[in-house]
């Protein structure tokens, strides 16, 4: 068995709340390690559809052990939403949940600022969740952020947020003309999350360090995408976190050699929600029916996705900063009936051919794919859990995505619920164990 981070290798929405319900079952712990209430990952399974945006999705498994690591922003009234609604569906929350110190919190502010931002931005908006996830990152990173830690010490939260106000609402009220923040209304709205979170705080490194120490298995859960990644993404087109597989070290406090192995998450074809550039995007009857067909709406805000062929540069990217040993492809069912499917694999700028991700933004949004064609194929994948009961051309345009990333397929998804699964080898349990150095005693 293995500590797996499972991450996402294009903008986002992969699937990945599907592959970690799946991957669950053999792993131990299952952590969060970057972003917030942004994210928006969906389990279906026999009981019901339920959407994540915060707690890991291996909630769902019994007897695991969910944390929230430190590089996550927390909406604590948001958070405290989920587990109600989990609570509701039937799924206990106790000890089996616990929340990073160390982790951030979001505040109104941050949310007031995210909306102000975008709507000063215009036209050059990024196109946010508007859940205050930038704002809040900028706050830890100016060292005026509030931690988890500091929500249960009623003292300590209320001269944060006390200095903090001085200037966030001059900045609010003069530069964005908007309305202020009271202390004392935050301070009382606090208290009471705090009340109801306190028994979930605990130091995420110490549980982790003593979960592996103990043989135990950690699946990483990555939110956003590999594109999405503040430092390497298509920026400034990004969320503000580190989202990909090097954050799940930083946003947990384990140490890199801890980890196994990385499984990058893609769909079959692309998707992208907000602003920025995206080469294979298809403005025609060919993306809206990937649109329809894939029931492209975001989880979090009830935008529809930008949707576009499967890129091969995107995805070679990502194997590629990610260090990913293997792949899971979704949705390959909404490519049934299509009579020729694309993917790019490379593109072309003012006469130069690129095969790798270009690093300058200006020449990505200005890039024309290059397309190799395949043959679609009329059988059909949904609901298909053996490899060998696929369409031949299905086979094809898997066995081409291996050949183009270079990296192999473990899992292949072919519609959303638990069952409609095609598991080529289970990336938990395929790792061999690692040698364990013996403890000698002092
Ligand atoms: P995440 O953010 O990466 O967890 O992905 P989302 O949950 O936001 O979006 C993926 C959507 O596709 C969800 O509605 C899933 O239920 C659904 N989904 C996942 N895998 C498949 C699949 O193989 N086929 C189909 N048709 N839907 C899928
Ligand atoms: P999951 O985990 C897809 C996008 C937003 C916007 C940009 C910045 O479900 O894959 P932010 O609110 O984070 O500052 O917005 O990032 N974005 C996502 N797109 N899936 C997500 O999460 C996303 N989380 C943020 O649409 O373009
Ligand atoms: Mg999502």
């Amino acid at each position: 068995m293995a500590n797996l981070i499972v991450i996402g290798s294009q903008w986002g929405d992969e699937g990945k709340g599907k592959i970690v319900d799946i991957l669950s079952r053999d792993a131990d712990v299952v952590v969060r390690f970057q972003g917030g209430s942004n994210a928006g990952h969906t389990v279906v399974n026999r009981k019901g559809t339920y959407i994540f945006h915060l707690i890991p999705s291996g909630i769902l498994s019994r007897g695991k052990l969910c944390i929230l690591g430190g590089g996550v922003v927390i909406d604590p009234g948001a958070l405290i939403g989920e587990l109600d609604q989990l609570q509701a569906q039937g799924i206990k929350v106790g000890r089996n949940f616990m929340i990073s110190q160390r982790a951030h919190v979001i505040m109104p502010y941050h949310k007031a600022i995210d909306k102000a931002a975008e709507k000063a931005k215009g036209s050059r908006r990024i196109g946010t969740t508007g859940k205050g996830i930038g704002p809040a990152y900028v706050d830890k990173m100016a060292r005026i952020g509030i931690r988890m830690g500091d929500l249960l010490n009623p003292d300590v939260f209320r001269d944060k947020v006390e200095d903090n106000l001085v200037e966030i609402n001059n900045f609010l009220r003069h530069v964005y003309k908007a309305r202020g923040f009271t202390p004392d209304r935050i301070v009382e709205e606090y208290m009471k999350y705090a009340d109801r979170l306190r028994s979930h705080v605990a130091d995420d490194s110490l549980l982790l360090h003593k979960a592996t120490e103990n043989g135990r298995h950690v699946l990483f859960e990555g939110a956003q995408g590999t594109h999405l990644d503040v430092d390497l993404g298509t920026y400034p087109f990004v969320t503000s976190s580190s989202s990909c597989a090097g954050g799940a070290c930083t946003g947990t406090g384990i140490g890199p050699t801890k980890i196994d192995a990385v499984l990058g998450v893609t769909k079959a074809y692309s998707t992208r929600v907000g602003s920025g550039p995206f080469p294979t995007e298809l403005s025609d009857a060919v993306g809206e029916g990937l649109q329809e067909r894939g029931q492209e709406i975001g989880a979090t805000t009830g935008r529809a996705r930008r949707c576009g062929w499967l890129d091969a540069v995107v995805l070679r990217y990502a194997v590629r900063v990610n260090g990913c040993t293997s792949l899971a492809v979704t949705k390959l069912d909404v490519l049934d009936g299509s009579r020729q499917l694309k993917i790019a694999v490379g593109y072309r700028h003012k006469g130069k051919l690129y095969r790798d991700m270009p690093a300058d933004l200006q020449v990505l949004s200005e890039c024309e794919p290059v397309y190799e064609v395949m043959p679609g194929w009329t059988g059909s994948t949904t609901a298909v859990t053996s490899y060998k009961d696929l369409p031949q051309e299905a086979k094809r345009y898997l066995s081409r995505i291996e050949e183009l990333t270079a990296c192999p397929i473990d899992i292949v998804s072919t519609g959303s619920h638990r069952e409609h699964t095609i598991m080529l080898k289970n990336p938990m349990t395929a790792i061999r164990p690692r040698i364990r150095i013996p403890k000698v005693s002092a």
